[in-house]
C-alpha cells in the first residue's frame, strides 16, 4: 500500500491518508462537488492523487493532449468539444493513452480527422459505448464503416454528417447491434432503406432522432416494431403525412416522447394512428404543426400519462385550449410560445385544471391580459419557469403576482413587457446569479490552466493589497490586470453566448439585411468573440490583448453583456462581484 510523503512538521491528519483511502473518499464525493472542493483545501495530497482517480476530462488545448492524457491515466469520458482541430494523429494518441478504459468520446465540435483516426480509436478502445460525431460534415461512409467496428457501442450521434448514406448506416446497423440511441438529424442522404435496416438489426434502440430526413411511410412500420423505443424525433420529416400515417396499425407501447415539430402535412387523424397504443406517452411536441383544434385535443385525451406538451407556433382554437383543460390529469409543462389565438378565457380555464404545471411558455401570446396572469399565479403555485416575452397587453401590476404567489419560480422571461421597478427588482435576482457564477468558474478554470497568468494576478494583488488585511471593494480598481483576465474570460466564455432573443417591433435594415417586423434575430456573440478576422489567435487565453482595460474596446466585436437599449443593466455589478471573488481567492492561495 502506497503512503504519501509527509514531513514531521505537518500535522494535518488528512495528509496521512493513503492513496486507497483518498480514492474511496473521492468516489463517495463524486456527486458532491462542493464537499470535494472543501476536502481539497484540507488534504494536500488530493491533487496528485486525484489525477490518478479522474475519470472525466475536457481538455482546453489539443496540442497538450498527449501530456494531459499521460497525467490522467484512467480517463473514461473524454470531451474534446473545446478542441476544434483534432487530426487523425491525435485520435491515435487517445487510442494509445486510453485503450480499453475509454467509454465515451465527444468529437462533436472537432474536425480534420477521418476514418483512419476513427479506425485506430475504435480498434484500441474496444469498450467505447458512446461516440458523438455531430457536425462531422466531412465524414463519409468510410467513417461509418470504421465506427461499425465498435461492437459495444450504445450511443451514436451523427447529426449533420451529411455525406453518410444508407450504405454507411447499413454498416453501423450490422456492426453495432447494441445501439440504444442514434441521432441522424440532418443526415440528408439517409432514407427509408437505411432506417429499415437499422430497425431490423438494432433491436435495442431506445432513442431515435430522424429530424429533417427525407423519409416516408415505408420505414415507419419497422421503426414502430422496435420493442424498446422510448424517444422518437420526427421533426421536419415532411414526407410523413396523413396518408402515410393512416396505414399504421399500432404504435409501440414503450414510446414515451414524440417530437413532430415542423411536420405540416398531417392532422389529428394521422397523429391518432401514429400514437395509437402508445399508452406510456409522456411528452409530445407538435410545434409549428397542425392547428390545435378540439378534435386534436380530444385525440390526446386518453393519454393519461402525458406530462409535457409543446404547441409552439401553432394556430390555437379556443375550443382546443378548453378541451385541453378537460384532460383527466394535470400537465407539468405546457408551451404555447408564438401561438396565435390564445385568449384570457380559454387559458384561464386551462390553468385552473392543470394546477401542477411547473413550466409555462406563453411567449408572444399577445391577446392575454392581467386576467390570465391572475389565473396562472393563483392556480399554478408550483411554477418554476414562466416565459412571457412580448405579452404586450399584460399591465405592470400583473408581474408582482409572480413574486407574491409563485415562491418556487426560478425563471421569468418578460422581455418587451411593461415591467416596472417593483417587478424588476424581483427579476434582477434571477438574471444576475447564473451569469456571474458562470464567469467566476471559467475565470478560475482558465487561471488554473495558465499558471503564468495566475502568478501575475497574484503578484498584482500582493503589491496593491498585501496580506495584512481583508480585501474590500475599493481595492478592485487597483487591479487592472485582474480586470483584463475577467474581460478575456468573458470573451472566450460569454455566459449568454447567443445573448437573449428579442423580437423586432418594427421593420428595419441591419448590416444591409432587411429585417421584417416580428423577426427574432439571434446574435451569436460566441462566434464574434472567436472570429479570427477580428481577434489574433482567437482561441488563446491572452489577457494582455486588452491593454486598455474593459472600457476601451473598438466597435461591437466584444459584447458579453449585449449592447444598445437592452444591454445588461447588471454589467457593472457582475464585473465587481467576479473581481472581488477572484481577488479574495488570489489573496489567500
Ligand atoms: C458577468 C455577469 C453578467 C453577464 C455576462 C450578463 C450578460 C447579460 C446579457 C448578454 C444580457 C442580454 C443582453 C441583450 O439582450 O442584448 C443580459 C441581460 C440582463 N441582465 Fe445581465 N449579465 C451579468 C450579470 C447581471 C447581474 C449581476 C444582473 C442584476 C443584478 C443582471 C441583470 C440583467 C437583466 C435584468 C437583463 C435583462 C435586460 C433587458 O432585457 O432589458 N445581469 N445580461
Amino acid at each position: 500500500m502506497k503512503t504519501n510523503k509527509k514531513t514531521t512538521s505537518n500535522c494535518n491528519p488528512f495528509d496521512f491518508l493513503t492513496e486507497e483511502i483518498i480514492f474511496t473518499i473521492l468516489d463517495y464525493l463524486n456527486d458532491d462537488p462542493f464537499s470535494k472542493k472543501s476536502f481539497s483545501l484540507t488534504c494536500k495530497a488530493l491533487y496528485s492523487i486525484e489525477s490518478h482517480h479522474r475519470k472525466t476530462l475536457k481538455p482546453l488545448r489539443a496540442e497538450l493532449l498527449s501530456r494531459t492524457l499521460h497525467r490522467y491515466p484512467h480517463i473514461e469520458h473524454l470531451d474534446l468539444t473545446l478542441c476544434p482541430r483534432i487530426e487523425d494523429i491525435m485520435l491515435n494518441v487517445v487510442s494509445l493513452a486510453c485503450k480499453d478504459a475509454l467509454c465515451s468520446i465527444n468529437l462533436s465540435r472537432s474536425r480534420f480527422f477521418t476514418n483512419i483516426g476513427l479506425s485506430s480509436l475504435v480498434s484500441s478502445c474496444f469498450n467505447l459505448v458512446e461516440i458523438d460525431l455531430s457536425n462531422g460534415v466531412e465524414l463519409n461512409d468510410l467513417a461509418a464503416a470504421a465506427i461499425a467496428e465498435a461492437k459495444n457501442l450504445e450511443k451514436l450521434w451523427l447529426s449533420r454528417c451529411k455525406l453518410i448514406t444508407d450504405m454507411g448506416i447499413g454498416c453501423v446497423a450490422v456492426g453495432c447491434r447494441k445501439l440504444r440511441l442514434i441521432c441522424l438529424k440532418w443526415c440528408l442522404k439517409v432514407s427509408d432503406l437505411g432506417l429499415q435496416l437499422l430497425a431490423l438489426k438494432c433491436k435495442e434502440i431506445r432513442s431515435l432522432d430522424l429530424s429533417y430526413l427525407q423519409i416516408t411511410e415505408k420505414c415507419l412500420p419497422s421503426i414502430l416494431q422496435l420493442q424498446h423505443l422510448e424517444d422518437l424525433v420526427l421533426e421536419g420529416c415532411l414526407g410523413i403525412d396523413d396518408n402515410a400515417l393512416s396505414t399504421l396499425q399500432q404504435s409501440c407501447k414503450s414510446l414515451k416522447t414524440l417530437n413532430m415539430s415542423n411536420c405540416h402535412n398531417h392532422s389529428h387523424v394521422g397523429l391518432s394512428s401514429l400514437i395509437n397504443g402508445a399508452e406510456n406517452l409522456r411528452e409530445l411536441t407538435l410545434a409549428y404543426g397542425p392547428a390545435i383544434t378540439e378534435d386534436l385535443a380530444k385525440c390526446l385525451h386518453t393519454f393519461s400519462g402525458l406530462r409535457s406538451v409543446k404547441f409552439d407556433g401553432c394556430l390555437v382554437k379556443c375550443s382546443g385550449v378548453r378541451a385541453i383543460g378537460r384532460w383527466p390529469r394535470s400537465l407539468k409543462e405546457l408551451s404555447f410560445s408564438k401561438c396565435s389565438g390564445v385568449e384570457d378565457d380559454s387559458l384561464s380555464f386551462l390553468v385552473r385544471a392543470h394546477k401542477e404545471l411547473t413550466k409555462l411558455d406563453i411567449t408572444c401570446c399577445r391577446k392575454i391580459t392581467y386576467d390570465s396572469v391572475d389565473s396562472i399565479t393563483s392556480s399554478c403555485r408550483s411554477l418554476t419557469s414562466v416565459r412571457m416575452e412580448s405579452c404586450s397587453l399584460v399591465p405592470k401590476e400583473a408581474f408582482v403576482l409572480f413574486g407574491q404567489r409563485c415562491e418556487l419560480i426560478e425563471e421569468l422571461d418578460v422581455t418587451d413587457s411593461k415591467i416596472d421597478d417593483e417587478g424588476f427588482s424581483f427579476m434582477m435576482f434571477i438574471a444576475g446569479t447564473e451569469t456571474t457564477a458562470n464567469t467566476l468558474e471559467w475565470a478560475m478554470a482558465l487561471l488554473l490552466n495558465h499558471p503564468k497568468v495566475m502568478l501575475k494576478v497574484k503578484a498584482e494583488i500582493d503589491e496593491h493589497v498585501g496580506h495584512g488585511r481583508l480585501l474590500n471593494d475599493s481595492d478592485t480598481v487597483k487591479l487592472p490586470y485582474l480586470g483584463r483576465v475577467i474581460t478575456e474570460t468573458l470573451r472566450l466564455y460569454p455566459p449568454a453566448p447567443l445573448l437573449l432573443p428579442h423580437l423586432s417591433s418594427e421593420a428595419c435594415t441591419a448590416g444591409g439585411f432587411d429585417i421584417p417586423q416580428g423577426t427574432m434575430p439571434v446574435v451569436n456573440a460566441w462566434t464574434m468573440h472567436r472570429d479570427p478576422k477580428l481577434w489574433e489567435e482567437p482561441d488563446e487565453f491572452k489577457p494582455e490583448r486588452f491593454l486598455g482595460g474593459f472600457g476601451e474596446l473598438e466597435g461591437f466585436k466584444y459584447i458579453p453583456f449585449g449592447t444598445g437599449r437592452r444591454v445588461c443593466p447588471g454589467a457593472g455589478m457582475g464585473l465587481q462581484i467576479v473581481s472581488l471573488a477572484l481577488a479574495a481567492l488570489g489573496s489567500i492561495v
